[in-house]
């Protein structure tokens, strides 16, 4: 693993092994010492839990990290992005972190550089969020040890959703049964090249889900402003306490990426509740498998 660019790439043994360091770095256990080496968080989408969680990541690790500043840099004197990255390799980076619009964007970059700079894709365009998947992973099993023959029912923006695909993806590795709830326009144009269950109807999908993970409405990516209906939407497939407890598992786990529509796509008060709390623990989480990856990627730097 010389770079993490999505789930397709990177091996079962590998997530496991990034699973079982951010375990012990929760525990306080073996925490890398990653002095000198420097990281780059280039964002040209928003974010709160990936950029903070990746920099208090790296800090925990004693890295450098740069707030590298999308708006205020050369890009808008006209350098293009393979000149950035060659340069900011020359100045001492080792590893940039980088969420852009564009799916496919880290292997444009790889195509056109020289350098042996190496990436993490922190979310790009539709496609892909592998680190999103990794922690997402990380809190299944840490709440019910495996996802194998667990039913796991996805909800929601399916077709502009970064976080589902690669949740679908790492999930099917390890044998998960997945199920999938959407409104037909934000459902996959191809359904059946994933091993996947599909629902109209929100109580069947997730009548006996083990993990229930609402997705957010990706409203910037829709091609027509304000479409869906966010009363209509919440009408079908928002999720509530009562909607929760009546048809899901007993203990089963309620997960967002984040940030969440209050109120859309989970109501305030099932937010609130005890079943609500697993959300924070996945930010928290972040922080541990951020620094796994790192650790991985810096330590495997050149093999892959
Ligand atoms: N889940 C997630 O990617 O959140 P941010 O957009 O805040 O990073």
């Amino acid at each position: 693993m010389k770079h993490l660019i999505d789930i397709e790439s990177i091996s079962q043994s590998d997530i496991l092994d990034i699973i079982e360091s951010a375990r012990q770095y929760k525990n306080g256990q073996n925490i890398p010492n990653l002095q000198h080496r420097t990281a780059a968080l280039m964002f040209y989408e928003n974010s709160t839990r990936t950029k903070c969680s990746f920099e208090i990541a790296g800090k925990k690790l004693g890295m450098n990290v740069i707030n590298f500043d999308t708006a205020h840099s050369s890009l808008s004197k006209g350098e293009s992005l393979k000149d950035t990255v060659e340069n900011l390799y020359a100045l001492g980076v080792d590893i940039i972190i980088i969420r852009h619009s564009l799916s496919g964007i880290i292997y444009n970059i790889l195509n056109q550089i020289k350098c042996p700079i190496q990436f993490v894709n922190a979310g790009d365009g539709t496609r892909s969020h592998p680190t999103q998947a990794l922690l997402d992973f990380f809190t299944i099993t840490e709440k019910i040890k495996t996802a194998e023959g667990k039913k796991i029912t996805i909800v929601g923006d399916i077709t502009h959703s970064r976080v589902a695909k690669s949740n679908i993806k790492l999930l099917s590795k390890f044998g998960a049964d997945i199920h999938v709830c959407a409104p037909s326009y934000m459902n996959f144009k191809n359904p059946d090249i994933y091993n996947i269950t599909y629902h109209q109807d929100l109580k069947s999908a997730i009548k006996d889900a083990d993990v229930v993970m609402a997705l957010r409405i990706q409203n910037e990516r829709h091609e027509k402003e304000g479409y869906p209906d966010s009363a209509e939407y919440k009408r079908l497939y928002g999720i509530n306490s009562e909607l929760f407890s009546k048809y899901a598992a007993k203990n089963a786990i309620l997960m967002h990426p984040g940030p969440v529509n209050t109120d859309i796509e989970l109501t305030a008060e099932l937010l609130e509740s005890k079943a609500g709390e697993t959300i924070l623990e996945q930010a928290h989480n972040g922080v541990f498998v951020r620094m796994a990856i790192l650790n991985n990627l810096i330590n495997q730097k050149g093999e892959g």
